[in-house]
């Protein structure tokens, strides 16, 4: 991964933390864009620090298509160009369908969906204009297609995300560059602390889940290493399921 420039949307913390962390274990450059800011450069000096690879932090909303663009201009300015992009900014409100203001359902749909759509199509414009292809992963969940109540919103952002995946995949093979979507389990972030760590629910988790324990922001990471990398340059179109076996049991 030496050489490659990855851009991680949300990743100040959770998933996309992890999955900086995973990059730039492997000597990658990461650039953190986060809506928070501060937190973005925080986080990208405790990667330089740790790890002794280039990192920047970068304050972007992914919903603002005049931030994305600024937000990849600044990159290539910085480092030169483009190889990974991880669409991984997301929000989940966990409201009732039935009680929820339009205004949250229209900000999932935004956050979840839209910005993955700027991200994508502004970054593969530059790796189109380099011509070294490129990688695009995007950040699903299980949600792309099983949903509840109170996921409605969410559920509809994943399966529309998948669908965009799919989509970008057959418009963008022609330039090298593959997408592929990441769906994670549970994974232990401040998305879903509070309920994971509820007695009942870590015993749900140690029950139900085959490998028996609940995810971490770094097993996401390790498969999207592994779709960033020369060993995968045949693979798009698809999700990669990671949740420990979750999905497949019946019980
Ligand atoms: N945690 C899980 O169990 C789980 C499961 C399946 C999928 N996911 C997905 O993984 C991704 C990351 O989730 P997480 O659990 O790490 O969440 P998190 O809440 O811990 O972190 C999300 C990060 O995204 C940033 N962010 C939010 N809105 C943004 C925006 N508009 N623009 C830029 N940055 C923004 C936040 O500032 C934060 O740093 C999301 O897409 C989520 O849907 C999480």
């Amino acid at each position: 991964m030496k050489e490659k420039v990855i851009i991680i949307t949300g990743a100040a913390k959770g998933i996309g933390w992890g999955t900086a962390r995973c990059f730039a274990a492997k000597g990658a450059t990461v650039v953190i864009a986060d809506m928070n800011e501060q937190a973005a450069e925080a986080s990208a000096h405790q990667l330089a620090t740790e790890y002794g690879t280039p990192a920047l932090g970068i304050g972007c909303d992914v919903t603002n298509r005049e931030q994305v663009e600024a937000m990849v201009q600044r990159t290539v300015e910085t480092f030169g160009h483009v190889d990974v992009l991880v669409n991984n900014a997301g929000i989940c409100p966990f409201v009732n369908v039935m009680e929820m203001e339009p205004a949250i359902w229209q900000r999932t749909i935004d956050v979840n969906l839209n910005g993955a759509f700027h991200c994508t199509q502004v970054a593969a414009r530059e790796m189109i204009q380099r011509g070294k292809g490129g990688r695009i992963i995007f950040i699903t969940s299980l949600a792309e297609n099983i949903t509840g109540p109170a996921q409605v919103d969410y559920g509809a952002s994943k399966g529309g995300l998948r669908m965009a995946m799919v989509g970008f995949a057959t418009a963008l093979g022609q330039y090298g560059i593959t997408c592929n979507a990441i769906a994670p389990g549970m994974i232990l972030t401040d998305m879903t602390r509070f309920h994971w760590e509820k007695p009942e629910n870590a015993a749900y988790i140690k029950k139900r889940v085959p490998m028996g324990r609940i995810g971490q922001p770094e097993d996401i990471g390790k498969a999207a290493v592994f779709l960033a990398s020369d060993d995968a340059e045949y693979i798009s179109g698809i999700t990669v399921r990671v949740d420990g076996g979750y999905q497949t049991r019946a019980d």
